[in-house]
């Protein structure tokens, strides 16, 4: 749901940032500006400040800045949503509500809320305090567990011959309580039987803590019954877009860089008794793009460690084909695969939380290099075995979103190809890598100019003067009048720097929006670097050279446009055809 901006602005007009930020720092007057000590990072002397009349903060020994919202999402790690709820009740306004429908759904979220928060604070009381719980205590003893896991999950015992449903009756309608899975309709006794019955349940919370669904486990191995069971899709609980534990999870998130993603309840229940409490569960059904990107707003680190057997080897593989198409540059995605059938839970209760942590920093390998080993040993000497590791290979890299993962996990694939076919002569073979040792950054160097295209070279240089000399161009904006970039990558850096300034003087390269990446190859790869910094103050040589640049791109797209007409004449034989290309052509003589 969106806020209206008048919504916020009235929030902005009735706090000033320093009230908002003195409720957690101690603020000291400078000039028309507070300072203070940074939350984000310790410190001895104060490099944090406020500035009221421009309503933002800035920090800078990290570089953090923004308004009052972005200061609670980030100091007490709230969504947008809750920050806004915050910030309104403290501004002293009612909460936002919206159109008739959301508030038709935020009425049921309540009562939903409220039913799962019962249904689990009462039966977290039963585990404690009902005789006939003794035998789920007992197995959480046999398991492990202290008193002080099984509060810290809320683990509870649904006994049976409570008839729970009947008490929640009295407060909320037949339709809601439905509507939260907890039962099921019995069709032949005529009334609702409760689903996690003679189970030990683990609440589920969503990512601001409300109970929304539950896994239940049974304590007997029983052929006939699932050994665990989950709450069914429910309108405020979506399997693929929540995470067990995350809320708890999110909140390390300043402080460690990783985050594990395990199969079970008890893998997460496991680790945090051993001090790991950096972990999340998915939710007993196949990972999904949307949950990974719920993690990556908390952590630039997924390790997915999931059970070390077959079916945990499987769902690893299936986990990794569904979501490498968003990977991207600055996050990672790796994996962790236990052996001998061990589980998370079962390898931290055997070695403990040094091994573990140990083991996750030796033997954990990146998304890209799982998927290529599973598929290399799946390969064998046969031909057609080859070609099939190789178009499995191309098609993963191909879906990846973001053009540059793609683009290297894409050559990082075809140098493994290529060593299955050490006889075809191409850029990868047996010569190639015989290069002495000390070439290898030359080699990493070349290997990564020849894969880019000239035109695409001398856009580098074009972009590089744009983005050193921002002043010298601005005065002569007339120079960059109709120039064409090309590749993709590159027009959007252009696109977002003519859009960053109107006229590009004093523009900051820093703060542009776009991908860091496609700033650094600027940096990397323009071949005019060298001579740009050696005649840095002599503007005019610079303009020289930059209106040469821009000639050799108009020719290129010049040459581009012929050979598109001259692959038309070869079909159509037209005169018109004939005659745009003798004008194209005249126009490149000319140039
Ligand atoms: P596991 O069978 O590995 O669970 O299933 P576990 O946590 O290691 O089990 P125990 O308690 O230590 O023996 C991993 C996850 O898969 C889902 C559950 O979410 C479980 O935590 N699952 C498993 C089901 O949904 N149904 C099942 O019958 C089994
Ligand atoms: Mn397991």
């Amino acid at each position: 749901m969106k806020y209206p901006k008048e919504y916020l602005d009235e929030i902005k007009t009735r706090l000033k940032v320093s009230t908002v930020v003195s409720k957690t720092i101690k603020l000291k007057k400078r000039g028309k500006e507070f300072v203070g000590l940074s939350p984000f990072k310790t410190e001895k002397t104060p490099s944090f400040t406020v500035n009221d009349e421009k309503e933002f903060y800035h920090c800078f020994s990290t570089s953090e800045h923004g308004n009052i919202f972005d200061f609670v999402m980030k100091t007490q790690n709230l969504r947008f949503g809750e920050a806004v709820k915050m910030l309104s009740n403290l501004a002293g306004m009612q909460p936002y509500t919206f159109s008739k429908q959301d508030e038709e759904r935020e009425n049921k979220w309540q009562l939903y809320k409220s039913i799962c928060k019962s249904f689990s604070e009462f039966y977290k009381n039963e585990l404690f305090t009902n005789e006939k719980s003794i035998k789920a205590k007992n197995y959480l003893k046999d398991r492990g567990l202290s008193g002080i896991e099984v509060k810290n999950f809320n683990l509870g015992f649904v006994t049976e011959d409570i008839d729970y449903y009947e008490k929640l009756e009295k407060d909320f309608d037949e339709e809601i309580i439905k509507e939260t899975g907890l039962f099921y309709f019995d069709e032949k006794r005529k009334k609702y039987i409760s689903r996690f019955r003679n189970r030990i349940i683990f609440p589920i919370n969503n990512i601001s803590s409300n109970v929304i669904g539950f896994g239940g486990r049974i304590l007997d191995e029983n052929k006939n019954l699932a050994k665990y069971i989950n709450s069914p899709e429910t309108p405020f609980f979506k399997k693929g877009s929540n995470l067990y534990n995350l809320d708890k999870a999110r909140k390390l998130s300043n402080k460690l860089d990783d985050v594990y993603l395990v199969e079970g309840y008890m893998d997460v229940i496991g680790l945090s008794k051993s001090g790991i409490e950096n972990a999340v569960a998915n939710l007993g059904t196949a990972l999904t793009s949307k949950q990974i990107q719920i993690l990556n707003q908390f952590y630039n680190h997924i390790i997915i460690c999931f059970d070390g057997d077959q079916s945990g080897y499987k769902a690893a593989l299936r986990a990794a084909e569904n979501i490498i198409d968003e990977l991207k540059p600055d996050k990672k995605i790796s994996f962790l695969l236990l052996e001998d059938n061990l589980d998370p839970d079962n390898f931290v209760n055997k070695f403990g939380k040094d091994k573990f942590l140990d083991f996750s920093n030796k033997s954990s390998i990146p998304i890209y290099k799982f998927i290529l080993e599973h598929y290399l040993n799946q390969t064998n000497e046969n031909p057609s075995s080859k070609a099939i590791f190789e178009k499995k290979l191309r098609e993963i890299a191909s879906n990846i979103k973001d053009n540059f993962v793609r683009k290297y996990t894409l050559e990082y694939f075809l140098e493994k190809i290529s060593e299955l076919t050490p006889n075809i002569n191409n850029k990868y073979s047996k010569n190639f890598k015989s290069f002495p040792k000390s070439l290898a950054k030359t080699k990493s160097y070349y290997n990564e100019t020849k894969s880019l295209k000239s035109y695409e070279i001398k856009e580098f240089s074009f972009l590089y003067i744009l983005l050193t000399k921002p002043d010298l161009i601005s005065q002569n904006l007339r120079i960059i009048e109709n120039v064409k970039l090309y590749s993709d990558e590159n027009k959007q850096l252009y696109e977002e720097i003519l859009s960053h300034s109107n006229n590009l003087s004093n523009q900051d390269f820093q703060k542009l929006d776009v991908d860091k990446n496609l700033i650094n190859r600027v940096m990397n790869y323009a071949s005019v670097k060298h001579i740009i910094s050696k005649n840095f103050d002599d503007d005019e040589k610079i303009l020289e050279i930059f209106i040469e640049i821009i000639q050799d791109l108009k020719n290129y797209e010049l040459e581009h446009r012929i050979s598109d007409l001259e692959s038309k004449f070869s079909k159509d034989l037209s005169e018109d055809t004939f005659n745009q290309l003798k004008e194209l052509k005249k126009l490149q003589k000319i140039n």
